[in-house]
């Protein structure tokens, strides 16, 4: 049975993604899916080299970040034990925190963004996600989570960058809504009325996923 799902959850920093993406595996597996749980920067070998890059202790060009961004995620899609394609065909429903529409939003706020969907494009071939979900917030609400929550801020945690990344976000889809299925939620609610919301909006692929 080959019809599980590739769900790729994107939004600014700090927006919930990742209490989303927990949320969503546990509802997915109660309906009886068997989930993989993943994200990007991986934790592979370029997903390393960008993690230094994002705490500052390594300083690279936007454009050598970008195609470093795109190496990851080949190798995520295409590493022959762990990669995604491996993954959907022993028919995993796959969510993933980030996907190519990060590159679009962040990458794209510091180099012409054409390139990068042009250059992610390889990705959408090999796997285009079934949807993608948006999880919206304010910028400032989002930078008094990150600053709540965390000691340090990455590279791209400015309260200016995350708004012109959201920005982006939003241009990136309108650019792509021919192609691609885009679900967008209100980030401001409780993580349970969230999950869902996005539950809810979901129920048609998933019941033709079961
Ligand atoms: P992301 O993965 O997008 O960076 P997280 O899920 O890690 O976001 O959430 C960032 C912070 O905000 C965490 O401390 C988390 O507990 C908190 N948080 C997540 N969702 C909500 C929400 N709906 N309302 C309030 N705080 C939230
Ligand atoms: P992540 O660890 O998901 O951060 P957070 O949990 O705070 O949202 O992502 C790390 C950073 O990498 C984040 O600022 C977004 C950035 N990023 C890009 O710039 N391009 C990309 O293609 C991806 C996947 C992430």
């Amino acid at each position: 049975m080959n019809n599980n799902l590739f769900i790729a959850l994107e939004g600014i920093d700090g927006s919930g993604k990742s209490t989303q993406a927990r949320l969503l595996t546990e509802k997915l597996q109660q309906a009886g899916h068997k989930v993989h749980s993943t994200f990007e920067p991986t934790n592979g070998m370029v997903g390393a080299t960008l993690r230094n890059i994002l705490r500052g202790n390594i300083k690279a060009d936007e454009r050598v970040i970008a195609g470093l961004f795109l190496a990851d995620r080949l190798d995520h899609l295409l590493n022959e034990e762990t990669g995604l394609i491996k993954k959907m065909q022993d028919g995993y429903t796959i969510i993933t925190d980030r996907y190519y529409f990060s590159s679009y939003a962040y990458n794209g706020t510091h180099m012409d963004i054409n390139w990068v969907i042009e250059a992610n494009s390889i990705c959408a071939q090999i796997l285009r996600p079934d949807v993608n979900i948006f999880i919206d917030l304010a910028p400032e609400t989002s930078m008094q989570r990150i600053s709540a929550n965390r000691a340090g801020t990455e590279l791209y945690e400015t309260l200016d960058n995350l708004r012109n990344v959201r920005n982006k976000y939003l241009e990136s889809f309108e650019k792509l809504k021919h192609e691609e299925r885009i679900l967008t939620v209100d980030g401001n609610n409780t993580p349970e009325a969230i999950a869902d919301n996005i539950w809810s909006q979901l129920s048609g692929h998933i019941k033709a996923a079961s």
